[in-house]
């Protein structure tokens, strides 16, 4: 099925309202919590703040879209999938910054359209700061245009990357990738929300970024947010981007060749110490 303007824009409006409600609950929450568990592997954590958070953001998706199948982190699959959309939610990426108060993190709401991202609304709970776009109609932030830096090289780029859950238990724990790139690039950071790398990169803060291992809530939204703002999504390879493969390549579209080409040039280390 095809979607109008109007469509993409009523979708956008929803997940803003959708990320903004949630956002209000990790308002709330900061420097308040008092129920922080591990959900399975080290350091994989959840606290009120994600599940009253994920509350509203469902709550805003049901009141507008009850028939809308919906995937939501701490929830799972809501609703059965009749067409072909189905929302993405992360109430809170960035869970471990956001219990150590460290600035970093945000409430993702994305919408797939035949298993692309399509719509998506980022809100940084922290600064305030709403990021949005949906396809062929722009990405913002604060309602202002953003655009993809114009860095050419990955001598001139700052990067963003991520170790995911299961970094303890594979040599595919991107450390070398880490190690190398830092030594080619103006430096690369590890930000700890896959969905806030995104909205960085799309709005030229940082030139690129890559990770593997993420579920599709982490970066539903932020994709559409890059593509839109002018940059370039893929597989490492450059081979279209796949949102159940867990890995991403996404820059200012300048860049995107010389880091897929460097990403496959890196071998993993083969000694590692599983914790
Ligand atoms: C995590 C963050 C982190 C990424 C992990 C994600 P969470 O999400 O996005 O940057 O490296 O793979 O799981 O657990 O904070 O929602
Ligand atoms: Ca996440
Ligand atoms: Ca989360």
């Amino acid at each position: 099925m095809t979607y109008s303007t109007d469509d993409l824009k009523r979708f956008l409006d929803i997940a803003t309202e959708a990320a903004s409600a949630g956002g209000a609950v990790l308002q709330h929450y900061w420097g308040n919590l008092s129920n922080i568990q591990t959900k399975g592997r080290p350091g994989d954590l959840v606290t009120e703040a994600d599940k009253a958070a994920e509350k509203e953001v469902l709550s805003v998706l049901r009141l507008h879209l009850p028939n809308h199948a919906i995937l939501a982190e701490e929830s799972g699959s809501i609703g059965i999938q009749t067409d072909d959309l189905l929302w993405a939610v992360d109430p809170l990426d960035g869970t471990t910054n956001y219990t150590h108060q460290y600035a970093f993190c945000g409430c993702s709401v994305g919408l797939l359209i035949e298993g692309k991202p399509a719509v998506g609304a980022i809100f940084d709970p922290v600064h305030n700061a709403m990021f949005r776009a949906a396809k062929g109609l722009g990405a913002t932030c604060n309602r202002e245009p953003i655009c993809v830096s114009d860095a050419a090289s990955l001598a001139d780029s700052l990067l963003v990357t991520g170790f995911a859950y299961d970094r303890h238990e594979t040599i595919d724990n991107n450390y070398a990738e880490f190690c190398h790139l830092t030594h080619l690039t103006q430096g690369v950071r590890r930000g700890g929300a896959a969905s806030m790398d995104l909205a960085y990169v799309a709005c030229g803060r940082l030139d690129g970024y890559w990770e593997r291992g993420l579920s599709p809530w982490d970066v539903a939204a932020g994709v559409i947010l890059v593509e839109e703002a002018g940059g370039k999504v893929t597989a490492y390879d450059q081979s279209p981007f796949e949102i159940a493969s867990g890995r991403i390549l996404a820059t200012n579209g300048r860049i995107h060749t010389e880091l897929s080409t460097t990403l496959g040039q890196i071998k993993p280390f083969t000694r590692f110490a599983p914790k």
